[in-house]
């Protein structure tokens, strides 16, 4: 068994509580942090916190309202009177808008297009990171975006930055893309990805930037799992006695996270 298991079938280790843990993790597009982090929560019991999906909704919301995404003030106004609420129902997340379900719908190239311009306004960045703090303050999430390291949690538990070569990000994107029944030419996906790095990174509040003290993970060449088992260990030697923790023992799946 992996690692993992050591913590709970050695004596010593066995006497342990497991803490709760806050685990940040930023990148790219298409560095392959949200599938990870996803894996990463539901491995560990903990909650998932897609940021992304956050500021997704919020661009849904203005393009289906009669206000331009270029109208700060607008936006930010919208914002203030949304009901975002992302729900983890086992293993399967869905992103809340209003009462509507969104989920598949932030996910549309209208959408893509327009988020960085509507995620670069600090009134909304605002009431987007206090909301994110609220859910984070439980601990026991995964939280993934590009800010996550840096301001929403500077004082994260665990912080990762994941990137990857923007061809291997580009192919990655198309083949999302093509999933969901869009076919777009590499150069298309390489251009859009290079507009959006560009606009994440160079906006003036909270741009996508490592945080200083990130493990930096280069995906380039990792499949998913390798992905999931180089943060796992990282949260293993995390662990340690906290009096906050549940207590341990084996766990029913062999997994190692919260116990049911
Ligand atoms: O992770 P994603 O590609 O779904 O994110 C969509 C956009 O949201 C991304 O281009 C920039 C913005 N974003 C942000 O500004 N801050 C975050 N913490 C997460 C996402």
């Amino acid at each position: 068994m992996p690692l993992i298991m050591e913590i709970y079938v050695g004596q010593r280790l066995k006497r342990r509580c497991l803490k709760k843990l806050l685990i940040a993790i930023d990148g790219p597009a298409g560095s392959g942090k949200s599938t990870t982090a996803k894996l990463v929560a539901q491995k560990l019991g903990y909650i998932y916190v897609d940021t992304g999906a956050m500021y997704r909704a919020m661009t849904f919301k203005v393009l289906n309202s009669k206000i331009s995404p270029a109208s700060e003030a607008e936006v930010v106004r919208l914002a203030a009177d949304s009901q975002i609420t992302l729900s983890n129902d086992r293993g399967e997340f869905r992103v809340i808008m209003d009462g509507e379900d969104v989920t598949e719908e932030i996910r549309s190239e209208e959408v893509t297009k327009n988020v960085s311009l509507v995620s670069s306004y600090p009134g909304l960045r605002k009431i987007m990171v206090e909301k994110q703090r609220e859910i984070g303050s439980r601990k026991g999430c995964v939280v993934d975006g590009r800010d996550i390291g840096t301001v929403v949690f500077p004082d994260a538990d665990l912080k990762f930055f994941m990137m990857a070569d923007i061809m291997e990000r580009a192919r990655r994107r198309q083949e999302e893309l093509s999933a969901s029944g869009a076919e777009l030419p590499i150069v298309q996906v390489v251009r859009e990805l290079k507009e959006r790095d560009m606009k994440d990174s160079t906006r003036e509040t909270s741009p996508l930037k490592k945080a200083d003290n990130a493990v930096e993970i280069d995906t380039t060449n990792l499949t998913i799992d390798e992905q999931v088992k180089i943060i796992l260990s990282y949260v293993n030697e995390a662990m340690v006695t906290s009096e906050e923790m549940s207590p341990t023992g084996p766990l029913d799946n062999g997994s190692f996270g919260e116990r049911k």
